[in-house]
């Protein structure tokens, strides 16, 4: 496995591959791996002849400078992670290999079609536009046939998909399970800033999303919303930020079972906010 962070070497190696007609799998992460992203690594390593994983805490998608700061960077763990389940290169760039200095100043415009205003990019604003910035860069650099996505981050793959179309990458997103953990916590790179108290509280939010999806088509989505709020309103050490039943496609409220439903919630444990997801109908 090769570790590379210039985009240079990044090409050259990129370029051999594909003369030697490779298909090439791309895990895009930035890095504190656990074995949801491992998970996805797995899967490209099986349906491509060769897997780039990048690994790039990416500036331009924090709207709070402080997270951007406490996240978590050892590239060396994550390498050996990688190593052991199959990935051929790790590409690790620095800031400065992915953006000039204009693109840091400057907000990254892009048509969301409304995607970007509900849920995550109203409680976030900005954070899709350093997304659709990041991994359109990426899918430039590395022109992969397949890229990977994990389903926790719902509304970050609308938004890919939504870019793959209207960028025109022609390639296929490849959507994969949340893995959680036995508590059924999802598993999350936040999730090692919880304390081992705050870990209990938290595996409450699946609970209450398993139990949610059984009113289903019982309750109406909007007293469905009003259950899971009171539910979690309920858990001392547990704050809601937002929990919406969403239409799968459009990211919309549901009005009914009879659309492709998600309930998508985030919380704050302690100070770690964390995201979730839930296939309703
Ligand atoms: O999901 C993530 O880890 C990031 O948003 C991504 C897709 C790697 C872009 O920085």
């Amino acid at each position: 496995m090769q570790i590379v962070s210039s985009t240079t070497v990044l090409q050259e190696v990129l370029q051999r591959w594909r003369e030697e007609g490779k298909q090439i799998g791309l895990v895009p992460t930035m890095g504190a791996l656990h074995e949801g992203h491992l998970t996805l690594v797995r899967r490209s390593v099986a349906e491509n002849d060769v897997t780039v994983v990048s690994v790039f805490v990416n500036p331009t998608q924090f709207n709070n400078k402080s997270d951007l700061a406490k996240y978590p960077r050892d590239l060396q763990r994550d390498a050996a992670l990688l190593e052991a389940v199959g990935c051929d290169l790790v590409f690790a760039p620095e800031v400065s290999d992915m953006y000039t200095p204009e693109e840091l100043d400057t907000p990254f415009e892009f048509d969301f079609q409304g995607l970007d205003k509900v849920m995550e990019g109203k409680f976030r604003p900005g954070h899709f536009n350093g997304v659709v910035q990041v991994v359109s860069k990426l899918f430039r650099l590395v022109e992969p046939r397949k890229a990977y996505f994990g389903q926790k981050d719902f509304q970050q793959l609308a938004i890919i998909r939504h870019m793959t179309r209207v960028m025109e990458f022609g390639l296929e997103i490849v959507e994969c399970a949340i893995v959680r953990e036995p508590s059924g916590l999802a598993m999350s790179s936040r999730n090692e800033r919880l304390t081992l108290q705050e870990r209990e509280i938290a595996a409450t939010i699946s609970k209450v999303l398993f139990e949610c999806r059984t009113f289903v088509p019982g309750k109406s989505p909007a007293e469905l919303r009003a259950w899971v709020e009171t539910q979690i309103d309920a858990v001392e050490g547990l704050r809601l930020e937002y929990f919406e039943i969403a239409n799968s496609n459009t990211l919309q409220s549901a009005l009914s079972w009879d659309e492709p439903t998600v309930g998508c919630i985030a919380v704050f444990c302690g100070d770690v906010r964390l995201i979730d997801v839930i296939k309703c109908s």
